[in-house]
């Protein structure tokens, strides 16, 4: 498919010269990009960049200190709380480090966004929170609690609890932080499957380059606070710039077969 403007793609969510500040100093500088609807949007950079930072404000948790950000075309920051609830149950999040909460069972936590944001009755709500389950490779682990979860479990759940309203955007922070190879190629097979199944768009922050490479259809990359790149698999391996080489150096598989070779392997079970 030939390559269009940017302005010719719908965007989903986008931040324009956005500027975060925490703790008396700016942690995000000037950072300006679009998500389109229908991609996996990766972004990366080193421990500290400022990625989860970054994340809460493009969902609506922290307000920028300067610079305008939109959410599913609409400024999250200016509006009033009601429509602000509204515009948040159409949009999915899955924290770094899973936030499931420790008291409630595994399908409890995966029903919680249904108990607090519909009126569905309770059997249709465990119907739904089971389906979320079954499509994440995740059965008889309902009665577990969090603490009883291999680490690969507990991101599935959270990734579950994460879309069980049947969001059109998804932010995931981390999905293969902590995870052996194995566990973290399962979340990618995962994450496409569940784009194809639900054609919602995801955010996802990570450190795995061959990951990234792989499932995503654009990559940006931030360094202290400031996009370095941003650009398709293709483009953002074909920069030179010293810093970004630093990172592609640091994995062996980066050719355009081998990706094509490793999206074969994620989607052979789909
Ligand atoms: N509320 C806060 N007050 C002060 N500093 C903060 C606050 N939140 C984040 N920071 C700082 O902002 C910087 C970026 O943090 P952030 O968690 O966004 O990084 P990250 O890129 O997600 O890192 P990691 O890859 O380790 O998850 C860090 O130096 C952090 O200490
Ligand atoms: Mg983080």
């Amino acid at each position: 498919m030939p390559d269009r403007a940017p302005s010719a793609h719908a965007s989903i969510a986008d931040a324009t010269e956005v500027t975060i500040s925490a703790g008396g100093r700016p942690i995000i500088e000037q950072a300006t990009f679009d998500v389109r609807r229908g991609e996996i949007f990766a972004i990366m950079g080193a421990s500290g960049a400022g990625k989860s930072t970054l994340l809460r404000t493009m969902v609506g948790l922290a307000a920028p200190s300067r610079g305008v950000v939109r959410l599913l075309g609409q400024d999250p920051y200016q509006m009033p709380g009601n429509a602000l609830y509204a515009l948040r149950r159409r949009v999915g999040v899955a924290f770094q480090g899973g936030a499931l909460l420790g008291a409630l069972s595994v399908i409890e936590n995966v029903e919680l966004p249904l108990r607090l944001n519909t009126r569905l009755d309770p059997a249709t709500i465990r119907i739904m929170a089971h389906l979320k389950l079954e499509l994440l490779n995740l059965r008889d682990v309902d009665g577990l609690y969090p603490s009883q979860l291999s680490g690969g479990m507990a991101k599935r759940v959270s990734l579950a609890r994460a879309v069980v309203m049947d969001p059109e955007l998804v932010f995931f922070d981390e999905p293969a932080g902590g995870l052996d190879p194995q566990n973290a190629a399962e979340l990618d097979t995962l994450i496409l499957k569940l784009r194809a199944a639900m054609k919602c768009s995801f955010v996802i922050v990570t450190h795995a380059l061959d990951s990234a490479l792989a499932i995503a259809d654009r990559i940006m990359i931030v360094e202290h606070g400031r996009v370095l790149a941003l650009g398709t698999p293709a483009e953002i391996r074909a920069l030179d710039d010293a810093r970004i080489a630093a990172m592609f150096g640091r994995t062996g598989s980066s050719s355009v077969t081998e990706r094509a070779a490793y999206l074969d392997r994620l989607t052979a079970g789909l």
